[in-house]
């Protein structure tokens, strides 16, 4: 289909290495745009063998994007950028996040390094009529018993994604999210590597089974397409049903 297809597109993928950043990536990937990944590892061969990570015909740099100077200062090897994909994303467990080292590891990582990488590439988004989709979750429409810090992070991503909607339409960036329900990653190992865990789970799913990092990645393809093209500022969830 024309409108999906990404030839000649140029895409950046901040935690790409891994989950659904690394499925989007490939979606992307598999439908014509060069992309590039952002993960914490030194090189993409620190990623081979690793569940989750597929760096294959993706173009990889390290960035911690906790460090927000290094976000500002990095020399980009594209010129032209039409999509940018911020999934970059952490947890602190056992009660962690009620701490304030936890409390602001997690906010750098999942909410104030999406402002970061927003405004560094603001410009080439601007240049070339791009769009920005942001990956928050489910767990940004309600109480997330345990993780104070996931939770505040992600309700923010929602009402950033609103805002810089609103406050770059005008500039010709589309700017849109996507919020995941469970998807078996890295991130959620301590739910869906726990058999009990993982039934209470999917008994709480309408669709009776976790999402795929290729169920989020349909979402940004069609936000990052033309298909999209008066769609500003909105988050879809993509959960099989869950916060119905
Ligand atoms: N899985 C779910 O059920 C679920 C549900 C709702 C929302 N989400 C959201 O989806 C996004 C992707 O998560 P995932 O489930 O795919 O988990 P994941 O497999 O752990 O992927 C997280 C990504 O973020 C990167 N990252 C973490 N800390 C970083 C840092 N300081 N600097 C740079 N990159 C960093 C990781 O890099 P490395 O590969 O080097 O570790 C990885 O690429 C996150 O925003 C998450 O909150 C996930």
């Amino acid at each position: 289909m024309k409108d999906l297809d990404f030839s000649n597109k140029t895409a950046l993928v901040v935690g790409g290495s891994s989950g659904i950043g690394n499925g989007i990536a490939h979606a992307l990937k598999d439908r014509g745009a060069t992309v590039h990944v952002w993960g914490t590892r030194d090189a993409a061969k620190d990623y081979d063998g690793v569940e989750g990570s597929d760096l294959r015909g993706l173009h990889y740099d390290k960035m911690d994007v906790a460090d927000f100077d290094a976000i500002e200062n990095y020399t980009s090897p594209f010129d032209t950028l039409d999509i940018l994909v911020l999934s970059q994303g952490t947890v602190v467990y056992n009660r962690g996040e009620f701490e304030m080292p936890g409390w602001l590891k997690v906010m750098d990582v999942n909410l104030n390094s999406l402002m970061a990488c927003a405004a560094k590439f603001d410009d080439m988004l601007e240049a070339s009529k791009g769009s920005l989709v942001i990956i928050s979750s489910t767990a940004g429409y309600h109480a997330t018993k345990g993780n104070p810090s996931y939770n505040a992070s992600k309700t923010g991503a929602i009402g950033l994604v609103r805002t810089l909607g609103q406050a770059w339409a005008g500039r010709g960036i589309r700017v849109n999210g996507v919020a995941p329900g469970l998807v078996d990653t890295k991130l959620t190992k301590v739910t869906t590597d726990n058999p009990t865990r993982r039934e209470a789970a999917i008994s709480h799913i309408p669709a009776k089974r976790l999402g795929t990092p290729e169920d989020i990645a349909g979402a940004v393809l069609y936000l990052a397409s033309p298909l999209a093209s008066y769609v500003c500022g909105q988050t879809i969830p993509v959960d099989g049903g869950l916060i119905l």
